[in-house]
């Protein structure tokens, strides 16, 4: 089971940035721990961090046929970019959507997604450990198809 795990804008700052709000673990650290996770899950994960919203919409058209589900974290794109929902539509791959905050009790433009649109699962608020909840829930979804 192939899975592309998808970071945006900033979470390549993880660690420095706004630690009150996403911890003090860096994107290093969470790809290992995402790595991790895959080995005992028995899932084969590749990761791909950008803080362009074209370069997600490329990789995310180029996940078709390779990959069997998208884990993401769209970060600031998840609440602006129709781009990225479409591409997602596009691929019809099963995607769950991440968030390490809590993005519905933070600021009133962070309360919707657009990528809420496609996801069949959105997990905030869980820091780091939701990106493992993301990984079990693609898993089981994946199964059933
Ligand atoms: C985020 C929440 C977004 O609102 C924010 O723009 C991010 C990170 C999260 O993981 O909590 O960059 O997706």
């Amino acid at each position: 089971m192939k899975i592309l795990v998808i970071n945006g804008p900033n979470l390549n700052l993880l660690g420095i940035r706004e630690p009150d709000i996403y911890g003090r673990g860096t994107y290093a650290e969470l790809c290992a721990l995402i790595g991790g996770w895959a080995d005992e899950l028995e899932m084969n994960c590749e990761l791909f961090q950008s803080n362009h919203e074209g370069a997600i919409v490329d990789a995310i058209g180029q996940a078709y046929g390779v990959y069997d589900g998208i884990l993401i974290n769209p970060a600031a794109y998840t609440h602006t970019s129709i781009a990225i929902l479409d591409a997602l539509k596009a691929v019809g791959l099963p995607t769950a959507e991440v968030h390490i905050s809590d993005i519905s009790v933070r600021e009133e433009f962070r309360r919707f997604s657009y990528v809420s649109l496609y996801a069949f699962v959105t997990i905030a608020g869980k820091g780091f450990d939701g990106y493992r909840l993301g990984l079990e829930a693609l898993k089981e979804r994946i199964r059933q198809k």
